[in-house]
């Protein structure tokens, strides 16, 4: 549950957001634009990462501008590469670091990972050196390490766009599979398929904001 109010951002060499409001509480929300467009910048705006010059982004009624740390908590975010993801030499040691700044005691750090890695079938990668995995692994594993937090919404950054057929099948079963409530930014139009709506971004303004099937279709006109 997000909600943005009248939020611009620049980074010092013209707008890259402008007047932005809108308000996301569907459990399934897509965002769709051309390179360049905003999308990743809006994407970093829900958690905090980046906070805007100007309006309010808010997470789960908390402010990403006072309260961020907090933010973060709630709201996990997946990178587009995993490997600006992942910051441990294995994939237990990452699930683990994470877990470990919640502040969360060693016994439940212990449990959380053998549940999440058992549940995805990694638990036997679990010590090999991260940089072995496949694509695949690594983006699953990114995901992990954050699903492992139990965050209340997850903003995911193009999270198909490195993965083979498989991989990609796979990635979204299990985005299929949370109850969380899901954000992603994709130029994948097929991954869209059963989500609640789509918002479209064009020259970091909210150019189409619908259900999958007319936000595609507006998507697809303007970069057609
Ligand atoms: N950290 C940054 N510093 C400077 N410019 C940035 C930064 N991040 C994004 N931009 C610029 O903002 C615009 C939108 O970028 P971005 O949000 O990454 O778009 P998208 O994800 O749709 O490709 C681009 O012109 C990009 O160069
Ligand atoms: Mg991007």
């Amino acid at each position: 549950m997000f909600a943005l109010e009248n939020v611009s951002h620049d980074f010092g060499e013209g707008p890259v957001l402008t007047g932005i409001t809108v308000r996301l509480a569907e459990r399934r929300i897509g965002i769709l634009g051309a390179n360049g467009s905003g999308k990743s910048t809006f994407a970093r705006l829900l958690n905090g990462l980046v906070v805007p010059r100007e309006g309010t982004v808010s997470a789960f009624g908390r402010s990403t501008r006072s309260d961020g740390k907090a933010v973060r908590r709630d709201v996990g975010f997946v990178f587009q590469n995993p490997d600006s993801q992942i910051v441990m030499p294995t994939l237990e040691e990452d699930i683990a670091f994470g877990l470990k700044n919640l502040g969360l005691p060693p016994a439940e750090v212990t449990s959380r990972i053998e549940a999440e890695l058992n549940r995805y079938d990694l638990a036997a990668h679990r010590s090999r050196p991260v940089h072995t995995l496949s694509g695949g692994q690594k983006q699953l594993a990114a995901l992990i390490g954050v699903l492992a937090m139990r965050p209340r919404a997850i903003v995911l950054d193009e999270p198909t766009t490195l993965l083979d057929h498989r991989n990609r099948k796979r990635l979204l079963a299990v985005l299929a599979g949370l109850e969380q409530q899901v954000i992603m930014v994709t130029h994948d139009l097929e991954a869209l398929a059963g989500f609640d709506r789509v918002l479209v971004f064009e020259e970091g303004r909210l150019f189409a904001d619908a259900a999958p099937e007319d936000a595609i279709a507006r998507y697809r006109a303007l970069i057609d």
